[in-house]
């Protein structure tokens, strides 16, 4: 037995305790800034503050959002990038690893550049460069995606081709490259290899093989993406407004990151000789969402523009569902992290010892529904209160869908009117579409069982959906065990059940 003691305490000793002279939450003059000057993302879970965000007080502009899938990620950068243009007039570029910005980005008008479907890239292309500059990220891009490191006589003779290349199309190699002057490729690097390869003086034909073979990869009739002179003005990527480089239809991960990293090069180079601006604002905004390949090496320039953007007002946002995929660098040194939900213990444990949030905190971002968040904030000087907080969720643009089981079918009147047993479920379309799937009911299934609840505005009966999930051969063990989720009792499962006529059919 515990016994309760009562105890006459000073209101001094009482401020003393961490509730109330450390509250949960930083204090509203922390969460809101100037509206002209910062990004409103939604009100905090417990005093329900307007949370407006802006780098101003932050060590830096740059963003993680990570979570599960279907957690708000997207949706979160969508929100965040729309607003930002709103506020600063920020250009933004996305590196669209899957394809999944393509049809917003059409829809506000953004700029779509589809590589593998009619656009290309050189990666030769200076854009104002030094071609000795540019050789060596080349090479760094190789040894990123090839082997090539590994071979230092092949790496030597690859070097020495592309500067080779270079010079005979007029360029003086450590001198910035003019304006419009067109620059080689990658095929002229190859003949070049080649015809030494032909001549037969050269010691080691079987590295010369060798090299040429891994740059054909990239110049195959075909799959020259990055071998052909360039479609797209990269000097002009971030100043278009919205951009979107949608790599879904690249052949494979390789050609992804080989054109990621090669835009990030030259987004660097465009930050660098840019220099520093006194406008107000966060110039551009670059995305990563899922490019787990350049966010997680060292060597590319993701980790760069996290280490120098904050004087050329440009912000990275690298988003994933796997944290230990951020480089370190990026991911303990980025301004701003969202945690949306997440589930695996390994990534919790991770997240907990880089960010040290409560216990508490941790167990919430396990149960987060879709869009809700945990934020911290590197602040530049040092602060006395958490530094990570709950928002209630994500207040985006596009509305939530809310779908309805309604249990009109199964309870009596009196039983309606008695308010004991509940007379509906409520669930967020893809909370829904969650539990759905973890009890095996298939794609298809699904997606017509939304399909008849749209058309009776979001909500079914109780034992027209039991029965639908039947007909789509679901068993009723699952079946069964999804009521059990909903925290149904026993007897009226079994009446659910008895009354869809789902056991005998
Ligand atoms: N804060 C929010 N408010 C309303 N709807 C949201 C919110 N966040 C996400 N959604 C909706 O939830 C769905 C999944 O969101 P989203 O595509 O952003 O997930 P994600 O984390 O990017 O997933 P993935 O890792 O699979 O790309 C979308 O239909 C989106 O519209
Ligand atoms: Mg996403």
């Amino acid at each position: 037995m515990t016994l309760l003691k009562l105890q006459h305490i000073t209101t001094s000793e009482v401020a003393k305790r961490s509730f109330l002279s450390r509250p949960p939450e930083p204090p509203a003059t922390v969460l809101l800034s100037d509206p002209f000057q910062s990004i409103y993302i939604g009100t905090t879970k417990i005093f329900k503050v307007p949370f407006t965000w802006s780098y101003i007080n932050l060590t830096n502009p740059h963003i993680a959002v990570v979570g599960i899938t279907g957690a708000g990620k997207s949706y979160f950068v969508k929100t965040f990038l729309i607003r930002a243009s709103y506020v600063w007039n920020t250009n933004a570029v996305i590196i669209d690893w899957a394809g999944e910005y393509k049809a917003w980005v059409n829809q506000s008008a953004g700029i779509v550049v589809s590589l593998g479907k009619g656009a290309f890239l050189n990666i030769m292309d200076l854009s104002g460069m030094k071609p000795l500059d540019r050789t060596k990220q080349i090479i760094t891009s190789l040894e990123i995606l090839t082997d090539i490191g590994d071979y230092p006589e092949q790496r030597r003779i690859t070097e020495e081709a592309i500067e080779q290349a270079y010079t005979n199309s007029g360029f003086i190699v450590y001198e910035k490259a003019p304006e419009g002057k067109q620059a080689p490729t990658l095929k002229d690097v190859i003949s070049l290899l080649q015809e030494k390869l032909q001549e037969g003086t050269y010691e080691y034909p079987a590295e010369l093989e060798n090299a040429i073979y891994r740059l054909r990869q990239f110049a195959r009739e075909g799959e020259d993406y990055f071998a052909r002179q360039s479609t797209i003005d990269l000097g002009k990527l971030t100043t278009s407004g919205l951009v979107d480089i949608d790599l879904s239809s690249l052949p494979d991960e390789r050609f992804r990151a080989l054109a990621a990293l090669f835009i990030l090069q030259s987004l660097k180079e465009r930050m660098r000789s840019e220099g520093w601006s006194e406008t107000k604002g966060l110039k551009a905004l670059v995305v990563l969402d899922e490019a787990w390949k350049i966010a997680g090496d060292d060597r590319s320039d993701a980790v760069m523009i996290v280490r120098e953007g904050r004087k050329y007002q440009f912000g990275l946002i690298v988003a994933s569902q796997n944290p230990t995929d951020i480089n370190e660098a990026i991911f303990s040194n980025v301004g701003t992290t969202f945690v949306l939900r997440v589930k695996f213990e390994k990534f919790l444990n991770y997240l907990q010892s880089s960010m040290s949030f409560s216990s508490f905190i941790r167990s919430e971002i396990t149960k987060f529904g879709v869009g809700q968040a945990a934020v911290e904030m590197a602040f530049q000087t040092a602060i006395r209160f958490p530094e990570t907080f709950l928002l209630e969720r994500i207040q985006g643009e596009e509305p939530l869908y809310i779908y309805t089981i309604d249990m009109s079918d199964v309870l009596t009147q009196s039983e309606l009117s008695a308010n004991v047993l509940p007379k509906d479920f409520e669930f967020e379309m893809d909370e829904l579409k969650g539990k759905l799937i973890e009890y095996n009911v298939s794609g298809n299934s699904i997606d017509s069982l939304f399909a008849e609840m749209d058309a009776q505005s979001r909500g079914i009966k109780m034992l027209d959906f039991i029965r639908e999930l039947s007909k789509s051969g679901t068993s009723i063990v699952n079946i069964v065990s999804f009521l059990k989720s909903l925290s149904i009792d026993d007897l009226l499962i079994a009446r659910i059940i008895s009354s869809s006529g789902v056991e005998n059919g």
